[in-house]
C-alpha cells in the first residue's frame, strides 16, 4: 500500500466504518474523514496542495494537519486521524 501512492495522492479506504480516505505528502501521510463538511461532498475528489485539501465542488480548503478550514465556504474543521506506518502497512487510529 504505501509504495502504491505517490506524492499528494489521496484514496479512499474501502470498508472503512467511517467515509475515510488517506493521503501522502511526502513522507506524510495523513487520514481523514473523506467528507466536505459544507455539503457532504467526497474530498477524495478534489485535490491536495501542500498540506491541505481543496474541495471540487466550491473550493473550500482544509489542513490535513489538524483539520481545520483554511478557505471558505466551509466553517467547521473535517476530523482527521493519526497514521502509523509499519513496512508497507499504514494503520489508522480510528476514535
Ligand atoms: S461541498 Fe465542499 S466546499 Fe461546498
Amino acid at each position: 500500500m504505501v509504495r502504491e501512492l505517490a506524492d499528494g495522492e489521496m484514496r479512499v479506504v474501502a470498508d472503512a466504518p467511517i467515509p475515510l480516505a488517506i493521503c501522502r505528502v511526502k513522507d506524510e501521510w495523513f487520514a481523514f474523514e473523506n467528507n466536505c463538511t459544507h455539503e457532504d461532498f467526497p474530498l477524495t475528489e478534489g485535490g491536495v496542495d501542500g498540506t491541505e485539501v481543496e474541495c471540487a465542488l466550491h473550493g473550500a480548503r482544509f489542513c490535513l494537519r489538524t483539520g481545520e478550514v483554511r478557505a471558505f465556504p466551509a466553517s467547521c474543521p473535517i476530523r482527521v486521524f493519526p497514521v502509523h506506518v509499519e513496512g508497507d502497512v499504514i494503520q489508522v487510529e480510528l476514535p
